[in-house]
């Protein structure tokens, strides 16, 4: 059996907030079709709903990452500047998307910003591997 130790839960943390805040994101997107037919507001309830375990999960990324940068053995390698500074531009990009998704008065800014939200996501999880290997 691999060794279980603080890194082990340090990185299960940090990919379970992932998981909830990027696999949310397009779980929710594939529903919102059938949750429009059920009633015009069920969209909006249930991403309020979501919103309450996505924003959740973002908070504990961003804690859990700033353990993951303090922990991280190869700030030396060649590159690695260059790729956490990208990777955090994405998130704080997935997080101001997101945000204005959740205050968009048209359907237009609704869709662009949930748009805008997954696919910057999607980037920082894509980094957050790079980082991991
Ligand atoms: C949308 C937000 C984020 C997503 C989706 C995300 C996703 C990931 C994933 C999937 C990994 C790979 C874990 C592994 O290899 O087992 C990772 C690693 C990492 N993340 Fe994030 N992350 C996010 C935010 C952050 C933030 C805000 C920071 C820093 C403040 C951060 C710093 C790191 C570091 C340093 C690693 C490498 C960990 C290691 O290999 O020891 N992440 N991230």
């Amino acid at each position: 059996m691999f060794p279980i130790d603080v890194e082990s839960l340090r990185l299960f943390l940090h990919v379970l907030a992932a998981t909830i805040w990027v696999g949310g994101q397009i779980t929710l997107g594939a529903l919102v079709p059938v949750l429009r037919r059920a009633g015009a507001d069920i969209p909006r309830v249930a991403a309020r709903q979501f919103g309450r375990l996505g924003w959740t999960a973002f908070a504990v990324l961003i804690a859990t990452g700033v353990w993951n940068l303090a922990s991280y053995d190869e700030k030396d390698r060649h590159g690695f500047a260059a790729t956490i500074s990208l990777k955090l531009v994405f998130v704080a990009l997935s997080g101001i998307a997101a945000l204005l998704h959740t205050h968009a008065k048209s359907r237009l800014w609704l869709a662009l910003g949930g748009a805008a939200a997954a696919a910057f996501s999607l980037a920082a999880l894509f980094l957050g591997v790079v980082l991991g290997q």
